[in-house]
């Protein structure tokens, strides 16, 4: 966390919910104190995303979890950037490693939806992360650094990218990265920024971690000087969410 950074969280419901406990959840959230100073996203499934930000209080942004690279036309089950902002949705998490690994999306198409959601005016939570193979074989830093170069070729305002570090091997297994894992990737994603962006949009995007975060584990990630906030899957389906909207100090 830096005191320039706003610390920023976000919620991934994936393909979880419906009506009825989905609107259970966003009555607790509206009713939570939460921290004035972070800024907190939900990441509801499509069919979801108009329902949801008709309940959700203001102050909560909404996300879709996928879109389309055009903005219309012959492509059944897709959904376009202009459609989510219909719904007054403004953010879209894009690359998740589930999309990646689970749907195939190759690296070319991830920063060509990074490109037409920036264009169409829409926040990306933009995921990057390595495998457990990876990581074991060493390759963590080459993993992530191709995969944000795909990312940053796409961007021309950095200020409406938010970057998700999320070990493929943390998510939805309960294994967190330890707070001098997730710190020591997230320094070097800022270092490659800098060498290969910019000095200013390394020091002012915000660099999330992901995989497995709990109301347990959120404080001590947090007070890393290079976590800036959470991209949160299972969690953010129970009050526990709002331990870890709070987690910044
Ligand atoms: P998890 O998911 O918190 O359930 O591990 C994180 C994510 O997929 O964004």
């Amino acid at each position: 966390m830096s005191p320039t950074r706003t610390f920023f969280v976000g919620g991934n419901w994936k393909m979880n919910g419906d009506k009825k406990s989905l609107g259970e959840l966003i009555d607790i959230l509206n009713a939570a104190k939460l921290h004035a100073d972070t800024d907190v996203v939900c990441g509801a499934p499509t069919i979801y995303l108009d329902f949801t930000r008709q309940k959700l209080d203001a102050k909560i942004g909404v996300a879709a979890q996928n879109c389309y690279k055009v903005a219309k036309g012959a492509f059944t089950g897709e959904t376009s950037p202009a459609m989510i902002k219909d719904c007054g949705v403004n953010w879209v998490i894009l690359g998740h490693s589930e999309r990646r690994h689970v749907f195939g999306e190759s690296d070319e198409l991830i920063g060509q939806k990074v490109a037409h959601s920036l264009a169409e005016g829409l926040g990306v939570i933009a995921c990057i992360g390595e495998k457990l193979d990876e990581r074991e074989g060493g390759i963590t830093d080459k993993v992530v650094f191709a995969q944000t170069k795909v990312i940053a070729d796409n961007v021309k305002d950095w200020s409406k990218v938010v970057l998700a570090y999320e070990p493929v091997w943390a998510i939805g297994t309960g294994k967190t990265a330890t707070p001098q894992q997730a710190q020591e990737v997230h320094e070097k994603l800022r270092q490659w920024l800098k060498t290969n962006v910019s000095e200013a949009v390394a020091k002012s995007v915000r660099i999330i971690y992901g995989g497995s975060v709990t109301g347990a584990t959120c404080k001590e990630l947090a007070s890393q000087p290079d976590v800036d906030g959470f991209l949160v899957g299972g969690a953010s389906l129970k009050p526990e969410f709002i331990d870890i909207i709070n987690a910044k100090q």
